[in-house]
């Protein structure tokens, strides 16, 4: 009798222990009750067998890092190269994943030059358009969605981008001014004629520490649903840090939400050196603070989205040796949740928590 119990107790918690392990072996993807994703570069799927093993275990899509941004895809006008980008799609589509097209319109320095020099409005118009349907009917039926357009609005005061030269005197892509503050609408619309099945995002940064852009997108979309402007989507890229706040995180995913469109937590990260420097190691303060981070992320996001409006998150690399954080901050940072040997780390088991925490 005394050993059944004994028995029965060990099973209790046998099982229970067992569980708790298979999930974390499996991975992330078996965890989630919504799609992983991570940002990858096609070279490193194609080049690193390792790198295929972990993406596949844990992930359920991929997001191109750089190869679908449009000076990749089109260097030159009228030239259009889709290899690095088809790599992705085709490794996505033999093991059953889905791709997430990112992206077709940005104002930076991943604007082609060609298109860059493009002054007249009628042309512009006409050369975005033409763009648009071009990639986007080229990856019709294969991705499943797309950033149509990233980071339109300002920083500054939420209204459409206006400015012809950044911070360091480098030439933008000044669609805001050359075509008017409407053109987003437009973007949409040409990639919905592209790719009917397409489901189409609004992508942007920092709106949970930004009211002013928060309210511009929110208008933006409230704007497109009474125009009947096709837009299915809103993403979050969340580029975050260890003191960016719960609040902010809370409202813009609770604000997002309530426009009853997909929500994709599109490019997460989160910093630890705040101060920037180069010979940056974490204190287990730290270390802590952003394990505690991401798994408020992850269950925020679980708890107040609504499963049908649940795209997913994506996490913007895989490993800390992969991050675009160092080169961006030109400091040393362990954002994600792998290390540079693509071991999991405290940040993983704390987002497999906020995967599963009751
Ligand atoms: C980054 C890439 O990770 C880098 O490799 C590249 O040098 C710059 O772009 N917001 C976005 C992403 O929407 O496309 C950016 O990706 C990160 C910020």
């Amino acid at each position: 009798m005394r050993a059944k119990i004994i028995g029965v107790i060990f099973t209790f918690f046998y099982v229970g222990i067992s569980n708790a392990q298979s999930l974390k072996s499996n991975g992330l993807r078996d965890a989630a009750p919504f799609p992983i994703g991570f940002a990858v570069e096609p070279m490193m799927v194609k080049s690193d067998a390792a790198f295929r093993e972990i993406i596949l275990r844990h992930a359920d899509g991929f997001t191109a890092t750089n190869a679908m941004k449009p000076n990749r895809i089109s260097p030159r006008k009228d030239v259009y190269n889709f290899q690095s980008a088809d790599y992705l799609v085709d490794f996505a589509k033999a093991n059953n994943r889905r791709v997430h097209g990112h992206t077709l319109v940005w104002f930076n320095e991943w604007a082609p030059k060609w298109m860059k020099k493009i002054r007249d409005s009628t042309e512009l118009e006409s050369a975005m358009k033409v763009y648009i349907q071009k990639v986007g009917a080229h990856f019709r039926g294969k991705v499943v969605s797309w950033d149509v357009v990233n980071e339109a609005f300002d920083d500054r005061n939420g209204s459409i981008r206006q400015d012809s030269l950044n911070e360091k005197g480098k030439t933008l892509l000044n669609l805001g001014k050359i075509l008017g503050r409407d053109y987003v609408a437009r973007m949409f619309q040409y990639a919905h004629d592209a790719d009917p099945d397409a489901l189409l995002f609004y992508n942007d940064y920092g709106q949970e520490t930004n009211p002013a852009k928060l309210k511009a997108i929110l208008a933006m979309v409230a704007d497109f649903k009474k125009r009947g402007i096709p837009i299915h989507g809103l993403g979050l890229q969340m580029h975050s840090n260890i003191d960016t706040p719960e609040y902010g995180i809370e409202n813009v995913i609770r604000q997002f939400a309530e426009t009853g469109l997909q929500i994709h937590i599109s490019e997460l990260d989160i910093s630890m050196n705040i101060g920037k420097t180069i010979t940056f190691q974490p204190t287990v303060e730290q270390l802590q603070m952003q394990s505690q981070k991401y798994k408020f992320v992850v269950e925020t996001y679980r708890r107040i989205v609504p499963e049908r409006q649940q795209f997913g998150i994506t996490t913007w690399g895989v490993g800390d040796k992969d991050s675009w954080i160092p080169e961006f901050c030109n400091c040393t940072d362990f954002p994600l949740l792998f290390d540079e040997k693509y071991q999991s780390k405290k940040s993983y088991d704390s987002f497999i928590q906020g995967l599963t925490s009751k």
